[in-house]
């Protein structure tokens, strides 16, 4: 590439060339963040993705999230800048030793959270995300079992949440499960007056002491619309740049991790990068494709979702 080419004119002209919508999830870099023409949370993207007339969608997030988007909208091009932007969460639950677990619980209705390959969507009766998982939890009857899968944290907050006894699959995101319980406290001493908002990604222990649980927008519209002035964010640090451009005059500081060379940036979600995505913008590529049986059975649940939460 031109070092000297200006990416953000070249993605806008591209975007215009090819009737391309470019969504953007809040853990992309700053930069992606505001060349995007949506950013939104698991929930919001999909919406978006669903019902948008553009020829081509470029989903700048991880594979399980441009997935959703063909599994919805198979007649547009699905574009993903780096095909190896993959989720730690998604890989604990492989398809083979999940359709056997499956089977030793003939009688469990299968709730499974975005964060999931399309084979295990396909092995799903509904889908959720952080966002709306209380309601679909809440719209099966109390006596119906459940197995939820493929997070083990965000489960047992939902068990909590519902009343609910749900069988959880032993799944878990790295980021979430990085933060320190006691560094966090120290924090929180020092900083009397900053409220520790957590994603329910986080294990219990965070959430026990977070005063406000949410999905990234709902972290992101409580940060700004709430009158305290400081917050404590335990959740992958992309989310920083929009809370700084919405409330430029409140302050956010990460939560700390455990091991101080960890850090709370999403690997995966970090793998992509400008110039990835105008490559992948310019020669349409890598694309997401999927065998029609298989997306089929993953839009059956996917439906059920997207009806609950319009
Ligand atoms: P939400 O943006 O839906 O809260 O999901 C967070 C996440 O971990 C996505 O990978
Ligand atoms: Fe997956 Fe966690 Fe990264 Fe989200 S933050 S994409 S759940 S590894």
């Amino acid at each position: 590439l031109d070092p000297s080419m200006n990416l953000f004119e070249a993605i806008e002209d591209l975007k215009k060339e090819k009737n391309a919508v470019l969504l953007a999830h809040y853990y992309q870099e700053p930069d992606i963040q505001d060349v995007a023409d949506f950013i939104g949370d698991s929930l919001g993207l999909a919406q978006q993705a669903a019902k948008t007339n553009a020829d081509v969608i470029v989903f700048a997030g991880v594979h399980f999230m441009a997935e959703t988007a063909k599994i919805l909208n198979p007649s547009k091009k699905v574009l993903l800048p780096d095909l190896k932007a993959g989720c730690s969460l998604a890989d604990s639950a492989p398809a083979g030793l999940f359709k056997a677990y499956k089977y030793r619980y003939p009688d469990h209705l299968v709730v499974s959270y975005i964060n999931c390959s399309a084979e295990i969507k396909a092995l799903s009766d509904i889908i959720c995300t952080s966002s709306n998982a209380v309601s679909i939890i809440d719209s099966i009857p109390k006596d119906q079992a459940i197995i939820f899968a493929p997070d083990k944290n965000l489960g047992a907050f939902l068990n909590k949440q519902t009343g609910r006894n749900m069988r959880l699959w032993d799944g878990a995101c790295m980021v979430h499960e990085i933060f320190s319980l006691e560094k966090i406290t120290k924090l929180k001493i020092r900083n009397p007056k900053a409220k520790l908002i957590a994603h329910p990604e986080c294990e219990d222990v965070i959430l026990k002491i977070a005063d406000f649980v949410g999905s990234t927008t709902q972290l992101l519209k409580f940060a700004v619309t709430d009158n305290c002035n400081e917050f404590i964010v335990a959740t992958e640090t992309g989310i920083l740049h929009q809370m700084q451009k919405d409330a430029p005059f409140k302050t956010f500081i990460p939560a700390p991790p455990n091991n101080s060379c960890a850090c709370n940036d999403c690997p995966h979600m970090k793998l992509n990068t400008l110039e990835k995505l105008y490559l992948c913008m310019k020669y349409e590529l890598p694309e997401i494709n999927m065998v029609e049986d298989l997306r089929l059975a993953a839009l059956k649940p996917m439906n059920r979702m997207m009806d609950i939460s319009r």
